[in-house]
């Protein structure tokens, strides 16, 4: 079957992968990396003990915090101009091929944001072979079995027009070429599908083994895709274009917008929600009144396996993950031959719900700060968050701010709650996440596009601070402030290798 052939090629490179290759490894979590809401198996609640705050120390003075009003608007005073443009323009005079080689088909597995850079990659691979691509087919996610397709999620005529001067694009293939599906490459080897594209191919490899293809058939169908073209060695307007893509043409359905808007508004003038009147007044005088941090908290039971950390949920949790990790990925994941302490003091722990929150307080945040949460199930449930709500009682997320009949269109489906926490964190004043991956990825990227504050936190220092049972809450503060402070957005330039996606200086913004 392809579809499992597809979904299994990301997994066979992640042991190997990690080594460093973040590139490599996180894409591959995104299976569950967006969880529906509600959702809880019943299992789960034999598979950890109720999780206990780990950090009783420094917690207790955190949950007393005196937070000078100084100290707390300083946190909400945007980015200054950092002297960078968006630099992605369009062509002159418009650049289409005066004649098209053939078209370009693309299955995307992963999540939202996984298949998001598929579509930006598949759009500048269509440029460089003068092809026509067709709108992409986004893969039924095995965990989150969201059947989706890309017009469910993005505004497809808004994507055709913004690109039409740079590449042609149809949303269906013509009747001759409609026998080219899903389908009729999942029965057979067939000779216009290209499955052995190497991960991060260049432009030549593209017309050395699709080129043939298209002018033999008129058609070539790449699958699978994800992370198969190269972040370097790309002419400028390919780079430029693949940033088009991504910050300026990939815009979500006007019903994600209109759904995100109201959530913006609604964290935004909180007591708007229900009409309610009564504290505006207080409301209007306290610092920070109108500003809302996103937090994207990604601790499901994937990553919390994938990691071997352990979370404090006792032997059962332990037993539960190892399980899991042998399940999946049989041994592969080389974490596991790390202790718990050496992981987290090289920061490869994914921050629990309590621990973003520590940080969170000592960078700063008092306990009016309203904080939308990004993405809901947690291994370990309510009770992990608990801990978390106590030290920011203002907590919000897509349930608690909307009705049913208001979310009725996004219900059980994992790529639209994605978006919909997508548009909220590019319209908060801060975003943080608590531990690396896509969607973290794409919205430290697209925020630096556009100059948004975002921190990213410093797992290393973190890991080690929390490792230390005496450390005192000023010293704790302290570190961390120090420790964050060139991490709030300020520019940083893309390496080689990295991605342009998470980097887009210097190739999509420009010094102005
Ligand atoms: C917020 O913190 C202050 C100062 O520590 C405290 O007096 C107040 O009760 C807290 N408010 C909430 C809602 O927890
Ligand atoms: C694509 O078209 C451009 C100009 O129309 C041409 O210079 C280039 O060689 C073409 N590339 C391919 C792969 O056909
Ligand atoms: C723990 O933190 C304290 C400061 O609060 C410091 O003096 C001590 O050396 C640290 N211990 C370790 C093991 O790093």
């Amino acid at each position: 079957m392809m579809r499992l052939l597809l979904q299994c090629q990301p997994h066979r490179g992640r042991g190997g992968a990690l080594a460093g290759l973040f590139v490599l490894i996180f894409p591959v979590f995104l299976t569950s990396f967006f969880s529906p809401l509600g959702h809880a198996s019943p299992s789960m609640f034999t598979e950890w003990n109720v999780p206990k705050p780990r950090h009783s120390r420094i917690l207790k003075s955190a949950l007393q915090r005196e937070t000078t009003n100084s100290q707390h608007s300083d946190l909400w005073i945007p980015l200054a101009n950092q002297g960078w443009r968006p630099c992605v323009e369009s062509p002159k005079t418009p650049s289409l091929p005066e004649k098209s080689e053939g078209y370009i088909q693309v299955f995307l597995d992963g999540g939202l944001n996984q298949q998001r850079m598929g579509i930006c990659d598949a759009v500048a691979v269509a440029k460089i072979l003068n092809a026509t691509l067709v709108i992409p087919h986004l893969e039924v996610n095995p965990v989150w079995q969201d059947s989706s397709s890309f017009m469910d999620i993005f505004d497809v005529d808004h994507f055709i027009n913004v690109l039409k001067d740079d590449i042609s694009i149809v949303k269906e293939l013509p009747n001759e070429f409609s026998w080219s599906t899903r389908e009729y490459y999942a029965t057979a080897i067939r000779a216009t599908r290209i499955k052995t594209a190497p991960v991060h191919a260049s432009a030549n490899w593209y017309l050395d083994n699709v080129l043939p293809v298209l002018q033999s058939y008129g058609i070539a169908a790449i699958a699978p895709f994800s992370h198969r073209l190269a972040f370097d060695n790309l002419p400028m307007d390919i780079q430029q274009l693949r940033c088009k893509v991504n910050f300026q043409a990939l815009a979500f359905v006007p019903h994600i917008r209109q759904l995100g808007d109201a959530l913006v508004n609604r964290l935004r003038n909180p007591l708007g929600k229900n009409g309610a009147l009564g504290t505006s007044d207080l409301q209007e005088s306290t610092v920070g009144a109108g500003n809302f941090v996103v937090l994207h908290l990604r601790f499901d039971k994937d990553m919390a396996a994938h990691s071997a950390c352990d979370f404090g949920g006792g032997k059962a949790e332990k037993k539960a993950l190892a399980k899991y990790r042998q399940a999946i990925w049989q041994g592969r994941v080389l974490n596991s031959q790390f202790t718990n302490e050496e992981l987290r003091n090289q920061g490869r722990c994914p921050l629990t719900p309590e621990e973003i929150g520590l940080l969170l307080a000592a960078l700063g945040f008092d306990n009016n700060t309203r904080l939308y949460l990004a993405s809901h199930k947690v291994f370990g449930g309510e009770a992990r968050i608990s801990t978390l709500k106590k030290l920011f009682p203002l907590m919000e997320d897509k349930k608690s701010l909307t009705s049913k009949a208001e979310r009725a269109q996004i219900k059980g489906k994992a790529s639209l709650l994605a978006a919909v926490d997508y548009y909220v964190s590019m319209h908060s004043n801060i975003f943080i996440s608590a531990s690396p991956g896509n969607m973290h990825n794409a919205l430290v990227g697209h925020r630096t596009y556009e100059n948004l504050k975002t921190i990213r936190p410093n797992m290393a220092l973190l890991g080690q601070l929390f490792l230390n049972k005496s450390m005192s809450w000023s010293d704790f503060q302290q570190s961390v402030l120090e420790g964050h402070e060139n991490r709030q957005g300020q520019i940083r330039l893309r390496k080689p290798k990295q991605s342009i996606y998470t980097y887009p200086a210097p190739d999509c913004i420009c010094h102005s």
